[in-house]
């Protein structure tokens, strides 16, 4: 056991290892992992040190129970240590491991076509990485093979993670920081804008265009009648791929599978993350059609990732898809779904001036408020009311509200209970609210 406090009275014994205090603790956390992440959710009013976890409850360090609505972006969009799933993974761990990635591997194929076989007919293979990110960059690599030009579109604000090329194709606010803003290679248009899609798509040089079916990090601005439909065409019309990032409304979060094929939409190529493994042992996947293969057929070294695909998270994917495919799931997804309108409509109905917009597509929802910082009011008092949600990093005004898929009807009314008072509550903070911009 490694023992993180000096002195010998150690209140948080977590078996693997100890503190003394919550502050003995985040003292710690600035000290060896990341200080200025510490300090801003301190300084945001959210002393949150997640501890126990279970369903859709999880504890604070202090021993405080709240209800996750942020679920790490979807990743508990099962709950958390969902029994199945770790049912699935102990037994997994009786025979397999990460896998070697160089040779042919059982799960990682089982899983390829269990995936393929729940996408858009034209979807072919499946190509594996550790994390969204990662699955980010080999879409955008694989689109370059496909088309040979370098050129990608993305969407102003939009968030398709942190590495290379994942964060190239994102907002200023994450590329500039590292120097991987690349105007010459990485355009973006702002979202719902087709003139400035088509004005990027023109001259017939973009490999591909990378999108989320509903943006996350902005706030889940849902695309309008059409939108997404007229992308696809002008990909079409000028030969770039449309790349479907369904990391945040994939897994029956928009009551279907998966969001762009309820748009009616197939894609060249898709992101599939976070809630695959259901936080439990982590991969991405980025699906392609048999045009976007070719690259696997000629060289199948071309992209390689140790943890990529690891095995044991297959097995799990294997069993998240399984269980997000039931027609009880299916139900429960639209009944969920169905009761939060109601519910929010009403609290709205209380505060017409300070929730100004309620966006949804199934259980994928951002609240929208009536202050450039309104999100960040609302989430400090729903955190105080026993509930977790997050602000959208890119638009502070917007509150991320994602519910899990197997949410009970009581804890619905509880979120909805809880939420009418933060609401309430937030909107007396309006006055003394400073309006800067977040720095998240
Ligand atoms: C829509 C979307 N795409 C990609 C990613 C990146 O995933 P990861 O953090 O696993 O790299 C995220 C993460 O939040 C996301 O929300």
């Amino acid at each position: 056991m490694v023992r993180s406090g000096r002195r010998r009275v150690t209140l948080y014994d977590y078996g693997f290892f100890s503190f003394d205090s919550k502050a003995d603790f985040l003292h710690r956390s600035e000290e060896f992992w990341n200080p200025d992440k510490t300090r801003f959710w301190q300084d945001a009013g959210v002393d949150l040190v997640i501890d126990r976890r279970e369903g859709y409850l999880f504890w604070d360090m202090a021993g405080r129970r709240l209800i996750d609505l942020h679920l790490n972006g979807g990743t508990y969009n099962l709950g958390h240590r969902n029994p199945e799933l770790i049912a699935v993974l102990e037994q997994a761990m009786g025979r397999f491991d990460i896998g070697n990635h160089h040779f042919p591997a059982l799960a990682r194929t089982a899983l390829a076509e269990a995936l393929v076989e729940t996408c858009t007919p034209n979807m072919r293979r499946v190509i594996y990485g550790a994390g969204g990110g990662e699955a980010t960059d080999i879409a955008i690599k694989t689109a370059r093979h496909t088309r040979q030009r370098r050129k990608i579109v993305s969407i102003r604000k939009g968030y398709h993670g942190h590495t290379g090329l994942a964060v190239a194709a994102g907002d200023d606010r994450f590329s500039t920081l590292f120097l991987s803003d690349r105007p010459d290679e990485f355009v973006q248009v702002p979202f719902n804008d087709l003139a400035a899609m088509e004005e990027a798509l023109r001259g017939g040089d973009v490999a591909g265009v990378v999108i989320e079916t509903i943006p996350a990090t902005y706030g889940f601005p849902l695309p309008e009648p059409g939108y997404l439909q007229a992308v696809k065409g002008l990909c079409e019309r000028y030969g770039a791929l449309y790349i479907a990032d369904e990391v945040q409304t994939g897994l029956m979060r928009t009551g279907e599978m998966w969001g762009i094929a309820k748009a009616g939409i197939e894609p060249d190529i898709m992101i599939v993350g976070k809630g695959i493994t259901g936080g439990m042992y982590p991969i991405a996947c980025t699906v392609v059609s048999e045009e976007c293969s070719a690259w696997l057929k000629e060289d199948g070294f071309g992209h390689i990732s140790t943890g990529g695909g690891a095995e044991l998270g297959c097995i799990v994917a294997l069993k998240v898809l399984e269980i997000c495919g039931r027609p009880e799931v299916r139900s429960m997804v639209h009944y969920i779904a169905e009761r939060f309108r109601a519910g929010l409509m009403a609290i709205q109905e209380t505060y017409p001036d300070w929730l100004v917009g309620i966006r949804q597509d199934g259980v994928v929802m951002g609240l929208e408020f009536d202050h450039p910082q309104g999100a960040k009011l609302v989430m400090r008092r729903l955190y105080e009311n026993g509930v977790w949600a997050i602000f959208s990093t890119l638009d502070p005004r917007v509150l991320q509200f994602k519910p899990g898929i197997l949410l009970s009807p009581d804890l619905v009314d509880e979120i909805l209970d809880r939420a009418a008072v933060a609401i309430g509550q937030a909107l007396a903070d309006v006055a003394t609210a400073p309006r800067e911009a977040v720095s998240a």
